[in-house]
């Protein structure tokens, strides 16, 4: 299976996912990351590692069409199984979307339905929350909705800052989204209508 991976920064979901793949010898590659950010820390990783890269940057189209048009290109240059989102900070129309239905998994920092967009540590410690998260979905046009594959959860602490939570949440993000991309590729996951099993009966 072949992996494609986008991301915008510093791409720490995307080495955890690639370390599993080769560690635990997946039947599947990351066959390109993809940076709509052309300085993003994690695309310098990601050569460093023998990975292809490439660098769509949206400032340089007139429009989100325009953008996504290009993103598309290069994405399916390399005949991707999975598409990933992996701290990918754009916000994707319904046409590229549709364009990668039930291929397309993204991972959001929160414990989702709640605190879908952006500031999701931030909002949960003022919300008074006791737990937080992060939850792997698949992709569905609605921003951060979509069948729910896996979550983790962690405690709030009361000397909690939105740093001190957000790095605590991080964790848990590197341990569920490469065994979400795993059943993945393995087939073990089957979808139906808004609601995804696992196969092997995991959670
Ligand atoms: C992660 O918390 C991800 O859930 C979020 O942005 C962050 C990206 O981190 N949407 P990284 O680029 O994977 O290190």
């Amino acid at each position: 299976k072949r992996i494609v991976i986008l991301i915008s920064g510093r791409g720490s979901n995307m080495q955890a996912v690639q370390q599993a793949c080769r560690v635990e010898g997946w039947k599947a590659e990351v066959a390109a990351v993809i940076a709509n950010v052309p300085g993003a820390a994690g695309l310098a990783w990601a050569a460093s590692q023998g990975l292809a890269t490439a660098a769509v940057d949206h400032r340089a189209f007139p429009d989100r069409q325009a953008f996504e048009a290009a993103l598309i290109e290069q994405i399916d240059r390399h005949a991707p199984d999975l598409l990933l989102l992996a701290g990918f900070m754009r916000i994707l129309t319904p046409g590229f979307v549709g364009h990668y239905a039930g291929r397309l998994l993204n991972i959001h920092p929160s414990l989702l339905p709640a605190f879908g967009g952006l500031h999701t540590h931030r909002r949960a410690i003022e919300t008074g929350c006791k737990l937080a998260g992060a939850t792997v979905h698949f992709v569905t046009p609605e921003l951060d909705h979509g069948p729910i594959v896996i979550q983790s959860a962690v405690p709030v602490r009361t000397d909690d800052s939105e740093h001190s939570l957000a790095e605590r949440v991080l964790a848990t993000e590197h341990v569920i989204y490469p065994r979400a991309v795993r059943w993945f590729v393995h087939g073990e996951l089957e979808l139906a209508g808004n609601l995804v099993r696992h196969r092997g009966g995991e959670p």
